[in-house]
């Protein structure tokens, strides 16, 4: 620990915080998070918090929205509010209506990556972690699904409900970076490596994988698995958390360029400040918070 980690830990103690952390974040935040996880384990572990005063979330909007939403009486801090999921911004709530509208019969399912006023407009939600199952658990054949494509694709694979992506063209522009030809490369460079991409990659690339899997679900498989090398398809910065928890193992990305910037926002200096003056508080109003809290809850009881 250097000395910037260790006036935090000081503080964080003193305040009775707590730091959730998502598995993008760098080596320093994520050696300070007491917990550390994919979209799906962070919700699961906002919903079980007890004891802290301040809770400090080291990730994107809509992640600390969801524990929030979750916690309507405590105060959920993130370091920097400039950091913003871009997807997550591609479906406005009237974006939602409108296609609500067009198929009145549809379920809607949307990922955790929306605001909360989208969310709010949501049967059930999803992470790239239960997507298929979240569809499947569904009485209604038709889907309204949004606003990952990538991921209404691969749930489309997997089920035979009919899965209607909103909006049409819904992405994540890291996940976008990672083309056929970084696959096929790698492969020659490191060909006992298994390739792991995420499911927010495009569909070519997630067709000439060995897994497509979850930030949590990449790291389960990993620990598990008996191969030695593995070529990992998403953000960088989960090259580093499977790294350190795996130094007997050889990990390398895929595609060093693929780097969230707005996840990179939150520094140690921030976090510090975070603590010392207790903002940015993430604030959902209480009839969004209240209806997007039913579509996460039941979200969480299919998982
Ligand atoms: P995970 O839930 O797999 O961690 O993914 C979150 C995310 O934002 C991927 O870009
Ligand atoms: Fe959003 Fe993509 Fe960053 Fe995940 S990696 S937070 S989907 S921009």
């Amino acid at each position: 620990m250097n000395h910037k980690q260790e006036e935090i830990l000081k503080l964080k103690e003193e305040k009775n915080a707590i730091i959730l952390a998502h598995n993008y974040q760098t080596q320093e935040i994520q050696e300070i998070a007491d917990f550390l996880g994919d979209s799906l384990e962070l919700c699961i572990k906002a919903s079980q918090i007890e004891d802290a005063d301040l809770v400090v979330f080291c990730g994107v909007d809509f992640m600390a929205e969801t524990a929030a939403i979750l916690n309507p009486s405590k105060k959920i801090l993130i370091p920097d509010p400039q950091a913003e999921c871009p997807m997550a911004h591609m479906l406005p709530a009237e974006d939602v209506i409108k296609y609500k509208k067009r198929y009145p019969q549809a379920a809607v399912v949307l990922y955790v990556n929306t605001l909360a006023e989208a969310k709010a407009e949501a049967d059930i939600l999803c992470t790239s972690a239960n997507a298929a199952q979240v569809v499947e658990s569904l009485d209604e054949d038709q889907i309204l699904f949004g606003p990952d494509m990538n991921l209404a694709s691969f749930v489309q694979k997997r089920t035979d409900k009919e899965i209607i992506p909103i909006p049409e063209v819904g992405y994540c522009y890291v996940h976008k970076m990672f083309n056929t030809g970084d696959v096929t490369f790698s492969r020659e460079n490191y060909p006992d490596a298994e390739v792991l991409v995420h499911p927010e990659c495009d569909a070519e690339v997630q067709e000439a994988a060995d897994q497509i899997l979850s930030t949590g679900g990449m790291l389960r498989h990993v620990a598990a698995s008996s191969n030695k090398s593995f070529l990992i398809g998403t953000e960088v910065d989960m090259v580093t958390r499977l790294r350190r928890e795996n130094p007997d193992k050889l990990i390398y990305p895929l595609l060093d360029e693929a780097i969230c910037e707005t996840m990179k926002r939150h520094t140690l200096d921030k976090v510090k400040n975070s603590l010392m003056e207790e903002k940015f508080q993430v604030k959902v109003p209480e009839d969004i918070a209240d209806k997007a809290r039913s579509a996460v809850e039941r979200m969480l009881e299919v998982s």
